[in-house]
């Protein structure tokens, strides 16, 4: 790879032993894919924060690029495993509020915004289209180049650390026209409209492409909170972190000759395949990917005058739960029993053994709280996940 002169001067040690470091780590990324040279990003999303992820070995990699390391462009952070104010109520051990308190504050540390969300575009991290920049979270990353036509790979915990303290991320993947490239034309059949479609359709449509990108026909909704759900689902159901929707973003692309259909039935057939059919649930988790502030007033009026009678979560980033207890949102939801998850979501939260059968609306939150926790897992809309958290 060629690098130019500050480069060279990180990789070198001149500006630290950090960003020494994290050159050493893109250039390896760099030499492995190809890439040529690094390109400036303008912002970084941090995934990789819970301890529960991290364990004692990531908490001390951590703590020593926090000694000298330092954020060269705004830095958000993915998820934590709890609450990083309100954990107790959502009874996270001691022990481990402990860890997750040392990750927090070597972030910190490093001039990281310690923001702790999979949505940062809704709290002030938003790129403009065409702005490189490093993230991720699977369904931010996907987001960020299919509805904001930005440009970012999917990084894994350190790379996303190194573009953050360089300020710079090779030069290859989805950074370049290349490989944004659609490779299969898709016809989306049926009318979606709830947030379970979109992330059955999202699964349908990863598990049809293995990994070619889609150009989409048929989707004329632009709700980020409908895309988000369909972004989540597509990522991790085998889809490349990238889709185009036919008119969607700036980027103009011809319909590729391939081409595919997906209808009713294989949305139907999707969503079947995440439910587990129980009639009874002990959790119910909305918000992955995190709410938003009209996700959250939307929650409120189907919980006004209702009461919990089991677990229910609401996963949120701090900043929009604070629009939320301005707007007198919160209120409502905490009056009814739910408990507001902020920084957190029942994936990196330390919760295996606490439940058995959850019930959620997310595509991508039935996968991981299977395969993570564990859970038997029920899929449903929004309203019948509230349902089931207020039946007797
Ligand atoms: Fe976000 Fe956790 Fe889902 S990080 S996308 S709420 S699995």
């Amino acid at each position: 790879m060629k690098l130019i002169g500050h480069e060279e001067s990180m990789l070198s040690g001149a500006e630290g032993k950090a960003a020494r470091k994290c050159m050493q780590i893109l250039t390896a990324l760099g030499e492995i894919f190809g890439a040529e040279k690094m390109i400036p990003v303008e912002t970084v999303q941090i995934s990789g924060v819970s301890y529960d992820n991290l364990g004692d070995a990531g908490l001390e990699f951590l703590r020593e690029l926090a000694a000298d390391g330092r954020a060269k462009v705004p830095t958000t952070l993915n998820p934590a495993g709890m609450d990083t104010e309100d954990w107790r109520a959502l009874g996270i051990p001691e022990d481990f509020a402990r860890k997750q308190t040392e990750v927090i504050a070597a972030f910190t540390k490093m001039g990281v915004d310690a923001t702790c969300s999979c949505t940062p575009y809704l709290i002030g991290n938003l790129p403009k289209p065409g702005a490189h920049i490093a993230w991720g979270e699977s369904s931010a990353v996907t987001f960020a180049n299919s509805v904001l036509g930005a440009r970012t790979n999917k990084e894994g915990g350190p790379s996303s650390v190194a573009a953050s303290l360089t300020g710079c991320t090779p030069a290859y993947g989805l950074h370049l026209d290349e490989h944004r490239r659609p490779k299969v034309r898709v016809m989306l059949e049926t009318d979606l409209e709830t947030k379970l479609e979109f992330g059955a359709f999202g699964k349908a449509l990863g598990e049809a492409l293995d990994g070619r990108i889609p150009l989409i026909e048929g989707i004329s909704t632009r709700r980020w909170d409908l895309l988000k759900a369909l972004c989540a689902a597509f990522a991790t159901y085998g889809g490349a972190p990238i889709f185009h929707i036919a008119g969607g973003t700036s980027e103009q692309w011809s319909p590729p000759a391939d081409a595919i259909s997906i209808g009713r039935d294989e949305i139907v057939r999707a969503a079947r395949a995440l439910d587990d059919g129980a009639d009874r649930v002990d959790f119910v988790f909305l918000g992955c990917p995190h709410l938003s502030l009209d996700e959250l007033r939307e929650i409120a009026e189907l919980l006004r005058g209702k009461t919990v009678t089991k677990e229910l979560w609401l996963g949120v980033a701090r900043r929009i739960k604070e629009q939320a207890d301005a707007a007198g949102i919160t209120e409502i939801l905490v009056a009814a029993g739910a408990k507001m998850a902020c920084d957190t979501c029942h994936v990196v939260a330390p919760l295996r053994g606490r439940f058995d059968t959850f019930a959620t609306n997310s595509a991508k939150g039935i996968y991981y709280g299977r395969s993570k926790n564990r859970f038997k897992s029920v899929f449903r809309t929004t309203e019948e996940c509230i349902r089931l958290a207020t039946e007797k």
